[in-house]
């Protein structure tokens, strides 16, 4: 492996969340940096906006994986999500399935679901000292609960090696993590997904109609209204 993201891997059978766990090992002083947390089952997954992230047992990938960033300041945090993303969406290309990011960080397949980014930063003063970047990517569920998600196994019709799938996505962290910042803002905006297309959104005024244009430096989503 080339890059730090996977030098050192832990392997669980079941934990409450790998980004749990890696926050304890980080308090704890017990892992390197870009040590990578996988457990084939989660009791208590966490999603974004305080939502569980239910995967079955063994057939997908729930990963977190620990990021002591050098010299990284808040404002360039939003990178984090960008190129995590952006790894995501190639590993995904490299099985010959083309997905686009749902802003902030889902990422998406013909309208489904495949993947989801929790990344919780610990911060020191103006600094990122530690990120657990925490990634859940379906890759053999067949079936789901609810309609729109999909898995790889469901896009190719093949049931995938869960390491392999692993070690391409780590490669991809290790190169795409590293690039800079306009790169990673200008190759995220090209993938987001419903971009340039009329849709409707919804704030706190109500449901309106409008254009995705890109992201601000901040990572907010700009949106023209029509
Ligand atoms: C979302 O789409 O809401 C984000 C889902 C993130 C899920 C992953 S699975 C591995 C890691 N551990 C967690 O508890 N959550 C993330």
């Amino acid at each position: 492996m080339k890059g730090i993201f996977g030098v050192q891997i832990f392997n669980l059978d079941e934990v409450d969340s790998t980004n749990n766990f890696a926050a304890k090992l980080i308090s704890d002083q017990l892992c390197q940096n870009g040590a990578v947390i996988m457990s084939d089952y989660q009791t208590l997954g966490k999603g974004q906006r305080g939502n569980h992230w239910i995967s079955n047992k063994r057939e997908n990938i729930m990963m977190s994986v620990v990021y002591q960033p050098d010299n990284m300041s808040v404002s360039e945090q939003i990178t984090l999500t960008w190129g995590t993303s952006l790894a995501i969406v190639e590993l995904l290309a490299e099985f010959g399935i083309s997905a686009q990011v749902k802003w902030p960080n889902d990422i998406y397949v013909n309208r489904k679901k495949i993947s989801g980014v929790l990344i919780e930063n610990q911060l020191m003063g103006q600094r990122v000292s530690f990120s657990i970047i925490g990634i859940g990517l379906n890759v053999n569920q067949l079936e789901f609960s609810f309609t729109n998600a999909t898995s790889i196994a469901l896009e190719k019709n093949k049931i995938q090696i869960i390491e392999e799938v692993r070690n391409t996505l780590l490669a991809k962290m290790n190169d795409l993590l590293f690039k800079d910042f306009i790169f990673l803002k200008q190759k995220y905006e090209s993938l987001l997904f419903l971009k340039d297309l009329e849709s409707e959104f919804e704030d706190e005024q109500g449901v309106f109609k409008g254009k995705i244009k890109g992201v601000t430096d901040e990572g907010l989503l700009i949106i023209w209204k029509e």
